[in-house]
C-alpha cells in the first residue's frame, strides 16, 4: 500500500465556497441522510450533559487531592474516553495567542495560503480533505498540518510565515503540549496499576511523534446536510484539543446519542486515541466524535497528536494480559495504521475494530 502524490481531483477550499455566499452547499459536501446531524438524537445547547471537567489544580502536591484527581481521570479514560481539563500549567494567554494567530492565518488572501497546499503524501501543510478515494464525499473544512517530533520531521519553513509572530507562538504551544501530554502520560501509566513510566516506555520513551492539525470550519449555508468532520476516532495516542471557546462544535458519541461539548475557557479537551485503546488492550476506548457547522460563526479548532515512536509495533502492554484478558490486537506500527488512514479519510471507528478482528481470525 503506498499512498499517491497527489489528490484525485483538484482541490477546493471550503473556505472560498464559504465566502463565494452560494444559498446552497455542492452535493459533495452533502451526507447520506443518516449520517447528517439530524438524523440521531443530540444533545441541545440548554441541556446540561457534558463531558467530565476535571481541575488539575495540585495534582502533584497533597496525597488525597492527588489520588481524587487520578480517581477522575480513571473513571473518564474508561466511561467516556473524552474530559476537559482545567488548571493544566499551560498559560492561558498563550492557548488564546495561538487560537488567535491561526485565525489570521486563516484570514490571509487565498494565494498566500497556496504557497503551503499540501500533498497526500505527508498531509503536511494546507489542506481540504482527508483521504484519496475519488468521488468521496467531503468535510466542510479546511486544516493545516504540521509536526515537532521527531525531530527530524520537524520543519519550521513549512509553518506559516505570518502572521509574524507566527511560528514563535506555534513552537512555544508545541513544547508546552508535549510536556504536559508526558504528564498526562504517568497518571494515565498510574491509573492502569503500572509504574507511571511504562506507557511512555511503551510509546518509544523519549522518540514519540508529536504534530498539530489546525481546523478551519467556515461558515455553512445548510449546516443540516454536512459535517465539518465526519465520525472519527483519533489514530494516535492522545490528542489535546483546544477548541474554539464561542463556538461549539465538537459531539461525542455516546451509545446512540451525539453530546455538544461545552468547551470551558482555557481548558483542554482530553481524548484517547487508537493507540492507547491498543496499549491499554481496550481498558481505555477511544470514542467516536464528529463536528457539526453553522450557518452563522466559523470555527477555529487546534488538535495536538501525540503519538507513539512510528516505526515500532504497538501492541497490549504484557502487564495488563492473563489468562482471562487475552491480547485484543495484534501487534502493528503506528506508520502502518496511519498509512492505512490515510487513504481511506474518516471512517467512525472501523479502522481500530478491523485491526482487533485481524488478531481473532
Ligand atoms: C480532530 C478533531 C475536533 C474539533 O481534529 O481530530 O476531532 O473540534 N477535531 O475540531
Ligand atoms: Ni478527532
Amino acid at each position: 500500500m503506498n499512498c499517491p502524490v497527489d489528490w484525485p481531483e483538484p482541490i477546493v477550499r471550503v473556505q472560498s465556497l464559504s465566502e463565494s455566499e452560494v444559498p446552497v452547499i455542492p452535493d459533495r459536501y452533502i451526507k447520506p441522510p443518516l449520517e447528517r446531524p439530524t438524523a440521531a438524537k443530540q444533545s441541545t445547547d440548554a441541556s446540561d450533559v457534558n463531558i467530565p471537567i476535571i481541575d488539575l489544580q495540585g495534582w502533584d502536591g497533597d496525597d488525597d487531592l492527588r489520588a481524587t484527581i487520578l480517581g477522575q481521570i480513571s473513571e473518564a479514560c474508561r466511561k467516556w474516553g473524552f474530559f476537559q481539563i482545567l488548571n493544566h500549567g499551560v498559560n492561558p494567554q498563550l492557548l488564546d495567542r495561538a487560537r488567535e494567530v491561526w485565525r489570521e492565518f486563516f484570514h490571509l488572501p487565498m494565494e498566500m495560503k497556496h504557497v503551503y497546499a499540501n500533498s497526500p503524501k505527508t498531509y503536511e501543510g494546507y489542506g481540504s480533505r482527508l483521504g484519496v478515494e475519488k468521488g468521496a464525499i467531503l468535510d466542510w473544512s479546511d486544516y493545516y498540518f504540521l509536526h515537532y517530533l521527531p525531530l527530524s520531521l520537524k520543519d519550521c519553513n513549512k509553518w506559516p510565515a505570518l502572521p509574524a509572530d507566527c511560528r514563535e507562538v506555534l513552537d512555544e504551544y508545541g513544547r508546552e503540549l508535549v510536556k504536559l501530554c508526558g504528564r498526562l502520560m504517568k497518571l494515565l501509566s498510574i491509573n492502569l496499576g503500572l509504574e507511571e513510566d511504562v506507557l511512555q516506555n511503551a510509546f518509544g520513551g523519549q522518540n514519540i511523534g508529536a504534530c498539530l492539525r489546525v481546523n478551519f470550519y467556515p461558515k455553512c449555508p445548510q449546516p443540516d446536510l454536512t459535517l465539518g468532520l465526519s465520525s472519527h476516532s483519533d489514530p494516535g495516542g492522545m490528542t489535546l484539543l483546544l477548541p474554539d471557546h464561542q463556538v461549539p462544535g465538537l459531539q461525542v458519541r455516546r451509545q446512540d446519542e451525539w453530546i455538544t461539548v461545552k468547551p470551558v475557557p482555557h481548558a483542554f479537551i482530553v481524548n484517547i486515541g487508537d493507540q492507547i485503546q491498543v496499549i491499554s488492550n481496550a481498558i481505555y476506548k477511544s470514542v467516536e466524535h464528529r463536528v457539526i457547522v453553522n450557518a452563522a460563526k466559523e470555527r477555529v479548532s487546534l488538535a495536538f497528536f501525540y503519538n507513539p515512536k512510528s516505526d515500532i509495533p504497538i501492541g497490549p502492554i504484557k502487564e495488563l494480559l492473563a489468562p482471562d484478558k487475552p491480547a485484543l490486537y495484534a501487534p502493528m506500527t503506528f506508520d502502518e495504521y496511519r498509512l492505512f488512514i490515510r487513504m481511506r479519510g474518516p471512517r467512525g471507528k472501523s479502522q481500530v475494530d478491523s485491526l482487533k478482528s485481524r488478531s481473532m481470525t
